[in-house]
């Protein structure tokens, strides 16, 4: 498309953003409200999709205790400068003014009463208060910088359009239905920017036929453990599916997991099963093992459990007595209850994940203002960068964060 500057001063702006979704929004909402003339384009036929969905429809939108530690990336600097500077009391103060009914679930995550699409009208309505158009079912066909570094020429569905500040704002890969495109990463690849490898996160995990065919029975079934992985742990719900395993602990390890790792489980949190064991042989010497877990799991649990691998043989598929173990058998026990090793077959993919790992390199980008150093009035915020959130309302609060910050200088 050749470069002119005979457009339309309709199709002129301050700042155009790609992605009307989390960031996009609080990017072009804070822009907007220091009276820069702000477009936002999404491809999609719908604002904030994900919004929308997230949550189980109630969203959850920030996490109280959103911290860096909250975040994976290969430079786990980054993200601190914006978490400072747009906390998740900024965000909640936003909440607030717009009245929406909102609680703690759990662990600090903070959810709408009601529904999502409250949070979406918000941000909405702040975009409209501060005169930011949206355009939706849009697509970006070119980015042509301009030649003297003011800015860019967009050829999209519109026409084109010429701007000073061009954001990417677009997200990640996972749920492709949902509006899900790489294009922020060819954009990343045009301007020089390098990519880390991008794997689905916070995502179920898939387990081989044979291990299917002993537990698929427990589908439904979710019980409170501690998961670890290379070198790190989360205490939170496990949860059976006709797949594998998933729930909030699953999820939260999956970040960290890689093909061929081993993920340890930990069925009986809090508990030292050699206090546990010393209890019982006084209380109940002669109760089967499978009873007395019973007590601390499921019946259900704690039968498929006896009944498969390590655990089958030393507790005689559940029969053997409390005062039948011997100490070398009861530490065993204890490895095998407080350690219990699944090897996943796989993740659920995209499809299923609520986040991408990895995407867009920080190296060559300003924690400050969100602007590449390799390309003038470039931004890239939110999830498309290589900050990824564990799961409770971390990865809105870096959306939030982001799009804030960049939304001060665009
Ligand atoms: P986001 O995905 O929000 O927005 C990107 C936008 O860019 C979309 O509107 C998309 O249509 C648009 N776009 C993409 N490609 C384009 C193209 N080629 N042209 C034009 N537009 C394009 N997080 C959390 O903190 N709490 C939660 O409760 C949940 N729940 C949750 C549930 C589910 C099912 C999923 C999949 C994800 C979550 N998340 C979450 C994660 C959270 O949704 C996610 O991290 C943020 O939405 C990321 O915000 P972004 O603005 O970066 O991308």
């Amino acid at each position: 498309m050749p470069l002119n500057n005979s457009l339309l001063p309709s199709m002129q702006y301050d700042a155009v953003i790609i992605g009307a979704g989390a960031s996009g929004l609080m990017c072009a909402l804070t822009a907007g409200d220091r009276s820069r003339k702000v477009l936002v384009i999404d491809h999609a036929n719908k604002i904030g999709k994900k919004i929308l969905i997230s949550g189980g429809g109630r969203c959850n939108y920030t996490n109280m205790y959103a911290e860096p530690a909250n975040y994976l990336s290969g430079n786990p600097h980054f993200c601190k400068s914006a978490l400072a500077r747009y906390t998740q009391w900024d965000f909640q103060a936003l909440v607030d003014k717009h009245r929406i009914p909102w609680h703690e679930k759990t662990l600090g995550q903070l959810f709408c009463n009601q529904q999502s699409s409250d949070i979406v009208a918000m941000l909405v309505e702040e975009c409209r208060k501060s005169g930011v158009t949206i355009r939706l079912k849009t697509a970006l066909h070119h980015v042509s910088p301009l030649d003297d570094l003011s800015g860019f020429l967009l050829d999209t569905t519109l026409g084109a359009i010429r701007c000073t500040s061009l954001v990417v704002a677009t997200g990640g890969l996972s749920f492709p239905t949902m509006g899900a495109s790489g294009l922020g990463y060819e954009l990343a690849e045009q301007f020089g920017h390098p990519l880390i490898e991008r794997m689905p996160g916070l995502v179920p995990f898939t387990m081989d036929k044979q291990w299917l065919s002993h537990f698929i029975e427990l589908s439904g079934v979710s019980a409170d453990v501690i998961a670890s992985c290379n070198g790190q742990s989360f205490r939170e719900n496990v949860l059976f599916t006709h797949r594998g395993l998933s729930g909030p602990a699953i999820l939260q390890i999956s970040s960290y997991w890689r093909p061929g790792n081993k993920v340890a489980i930990n069925w009986l949190p809090g508990l030292s099963i050699k206090d546990w064991f010393n209890e019982l042989r006084e209380s109940k010497p002669k109760a089967e093992i499978r009873s007395v877990l019973s007590d601390q799991l499921t019946k259900r649990l704690t039968a498929a459990l006896c009944t498969f691998g390590e655990l089958q043989a030393l507790t005689d598929s559940g029969c053997k007595p409390v005062n039948r173990f011997s100490p070398t058998e009861l530490q065993r026990l204890a490895e095998s209850l407080e350690s219990w090793e699944v090897m996943p077959a796989g993740t659920e993919g995209y499809k299923k994940a609520e986040v991408t790992l990895g995407g867009v390199a920080t190296n060559n980008i300003s924690s400050k203002t969100f602007e590449s150093q390799n390309q003038s009035g470039l931004y890239f915020v939110g999830e498309v960068l290589d900050v990824t959130g564990h799961l409770g309302g971390f990865n809105f609060q870096w959306a939030w964060a982001s799009g804030h910050c960049a939304g001060l200088y665009v």
